[in-house]
Order: structure tokens, then sequence, then C-alpha cells
């Protein structure tokens, strides 16, 4: 007896058919890049004037892992995010860079010498009084901040972080964006465009039923184009996530020292269909809801715990191992990909972890030679004791 085939079975028949060709073109890829030696990357010193609650301060990281340790409210995310913006020339925490500016000051400025290769470089951002924001390295100046993006891969777990796997389909978006930004400028400088034209239309169908612009050939330009950047956004995407998924799998049940069922997929309508045929089919509703319902901007990742979603049945300790997962994940693809070792940003990552978790975590972490790791807890006493266990030597900052 013939049975229909469900959406969701032959969305993942077909994930699979696609997974079995591209795992060869992957397996070439990671082949060829292990032939160049990864390249070293740290941060010697940063100074800080008028940024956040440091009116004029510098620190000069001396040892490859970096305790920052104090009280609620010192200012340890915050000189985590200083090193933050030196790696993409933004914040991690605020959108806006004048929450940035130290209260009742205008602009600030950020430098940091790094080493990548053991070459000395200087980056530069600053936030003029006027509002004009400023990158440079070694005195040269970006015209488009974009440029900077990969050039210090650096990944970052903050508390918040947990969004990622119980907040909504945006965070993992957003996650998938970063990622892929610092290893392709191309899907960058895509995404950017995507993001640019979807603008675009939403204003033009807001405008089609005030009766303005009803020329539907606009919407025809604006929709070849869409289609042109989303098509290849998805189909980035999609070759990373083929590869990137199953070590987030690996690594999660790592952490976990056990096997849990977890399964993680990339969700999007344009397995089924082209962008061109779902803009086609949405055109009548996108102009009644005044907003373009289909595309790109509309995918996720859907992880699973038994098969149920994931942020219903998993425990607050199963969702942190995700969540340590997917950055730890990160970090290799970046240092895969980039050959370069990532910075390693941990902010307050050991809260409601137990002891076992910790150390497990921080044993994983701490024993890769290449990657220098700035960490953060309010206490002294249980960052120095954790620190210890790793015998390696260790900078402690106290604020
Ligand atoms: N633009 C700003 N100007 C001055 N102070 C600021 C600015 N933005 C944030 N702050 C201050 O920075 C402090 C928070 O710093 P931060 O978040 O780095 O603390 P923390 O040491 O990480 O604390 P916790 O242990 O609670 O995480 C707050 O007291 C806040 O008022
Ligand atoms: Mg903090």
């Amino acid at each position: 007896m013939h049975y229909p085939e469900s959406e969701s079975y032959r969305f993942v028949r077909q994930n699979q058919r696609n997974q079995r060709v591209d795992f060869i073109v992957c397996f070439s890829s990671i082949f060829e890049a292990l032939q160049k030696p990864v390249l070293s990357l740290c941060l010697d010193s940063i100074s800080l004037f008028q940024f956040k609650n440091y009116f004029q301060q510098e620190f000069n990281f001396t040892e490859r892992i970096v305790g920052i340790c104090g009280n609620n409210g010192v200012g340890k995310t915050n000189l985590l995010d200083a090193i933050h913006y030196l790696c993409f020339t933004k914040s991690y925490f605020s959108r806006h860079d004048q929450m940035n500016i130290h209260h009742g000051h205008e602009g600030f400025r950020l430098e940091g010498h790094f080493r990548l290769n053991q070459k000395e470089e200087k980056a530069v951002c600053i936030l003029r009084e006027t509002g004009k924001k400023e990158f440079s390295v070694n005195d040269h100046f970006y015209t488009r901040f974009s440029k900077h993006i990969g050039r210090y891969p650096c990944v970052i777990i903050a508390p918040d972080d947990i969004q990622l796997i119980i907040g909504g389909s945006e965070e993992r978006r957003k996650f998938m964006d970063t990622l892929l930004a610092q290893l392709d400028h191309g899907y960058l400088q895509s995404l950017i465009n995507y993001t640019k034209i979807l603008q675009q239309r939403n204003s033009f169908l807001r405008s089609f039923n005030d009766g303005f612009g009803r020329d539907l050939s606009v919407l025809d330009v604006l929709d070849e184009q869409l289609s042109k950047e989303g098509t290849y956004l998805f189909e980035k995407r999609r070759e990373f996530l083929l590869k990137f998924l199953p070590i987030v799998k690996q690594l999660y049940n790592d952490i976990c020292q056990k096997y849990e069922n977890i399964n993680l997929l990339y969700e999007s309508e344009m397995h089924q269909l082209s962008i061109d045929e779902l803009l086609k089919l949405t055109r009548q509703k996108d102009v009644m809801l005044q907003r373009t319902s289909a595309g790109i901007h509309r995918d996720d990742l859907l992880l699973q715990l038994a098969e149920q979603p994931f942020k219903s049945v998993a425990s607050q300790g199963q969702r942190k191992s995700l969540l340590f997962a997917l950055k730890l994940a990160q970090m290799e693809i970046l240092k895969e990909e980039k050959r370069v070792s990532p910075l390693l940003l941990l902010d307050d990552v050991f809260e409601k972890l137990d002891e076992g978790r910790i150390t497990n975590l921080l044993m994983r972490v701490c024993s890769d030679e290449e990657t220098q790791i700035f960490i953060t807890d309010t206490s002294c006493t249980r960052l120095r004791l954790q620190l210890e266990k790793m015998q390696q030597p260790v900078q402690l900052i106290e604020l």
C-alpha cells in the first residue's frame, strides 16, 4: 500500500539526498584547507577611552588565558564588548554606537594591539563627537566596515545567548549570518543587498495600498533582484549547515558525555520551491499583508530532542549544553576555514553549570594551544580555582 509522503518527510529526504552530494564537495575542501597551517591570533593590549563605564583605561594581556573577575557592574562584560568591537566594528550587545559612549561625554575611542601570525597590528575604532565612526588597521581606514569582518575571527558566549535556543527564529538566523559573514565576504555583501532590497519591497508594498506606486513592473524588478540574492544566500546556508550541524551534534554529546537523540535541521521553504516561485505564489498575500512573507528571512534552524521541539522538552542544562555546542562548533569551523585561531570571549559561563561541566568545558577550550581566551566571573576565588586546574599560565585581572 502506498502512503502519501508527508511534507516534513519529503523535506528530510530531500535534505539527505543533497547532503550526500555536498558531503563529497565539503570533504575535498576540508582536505585542501588542512594543508595550510593555522595562524595564531592574540590581543596583547587594549585601551578604552570614554567607552561605557570606562573613562580611560588600558589593559595588557600577558597570557593566552585571561581571567577577568569582579563584582556585578564593574565592567567585565563591557571589556569583552570592547574586544568584540575591535573584531566586528560594533557592539555585541547594543545596536546603537551612541549607547556605548561614557555617560555625559561625546565620542569614544578603542585601540587594540593584535598579533596575527606574530605580526603586530593596531586596530582603532573611533566614534567622533559628530556620531561618525571610523575604523582603521595599521592606520589604514576602511571605507566599508564589512571588509574588516573576518580579519580577527572571534566567538563570544554571553548569558543572553540562551535565546539562540529558546528564542525566535531571528536569533538563529543572526547566528548563522554572523558566522557565514566572517567566513565569506561574498555572503556578507549579498546579505546586505538582500536586506536592502527586502526593505524596498516592503515599503513598496506599504505604498501599494495607499494607492501609490501601483506599478507592478517595480515589483517584478525587486522580485528579480531579491531572487538572485536569496538563491545565492540559500545555497550558501545549505552548503554550510551540511558541514556545521553534524559538528554541533557531536559536540553536544561530548559535553553531555552521553548520547542524546538531538537533531538539527535547516528549515527553509526554499528546499521545496525556488524563491522566484515563492514570491510569485505569495504576491497577492504580500500586497494584503504589506510585507514580504516568503524568502530566506524566514529560514530557521530546527532544534529537536527526542524528536520533540528542543525548547519545550530540554532542561536548563541541556539548553546550555546545546548553546555551547553551537558556539564551540562555530570556533571549530572558523579555525578550519579561516586558518586563524579565533579569540574566545566567555562571559559568565559558569552560572548554572555544575562543577563537572565547568571543568569539562574549560578543559576543552583551554587545551587548544592556539586560542586566546578571555573569561569573566563575579567570583575571583572560583575563577582562580577553576583556571588553576588547567595547569597552564593564566593572567587574572581583578576589576
Ligand atoms: N554608556 C555608559 N556610560 C557609563 N556607564 C555605563 C554605560 N553603559 C553601561 N555602563 C555601566 O556599566 C556597568 C555594567 O558593566 P558590565 O555589564 O560590564 O558589568 P559586569 O562587570 O559584567 O557585571 P555583571 O557581573 O553583573 O555581569 C553598569 O554599572 C552600567 O551602568
Ligand atoms: Mg557581565
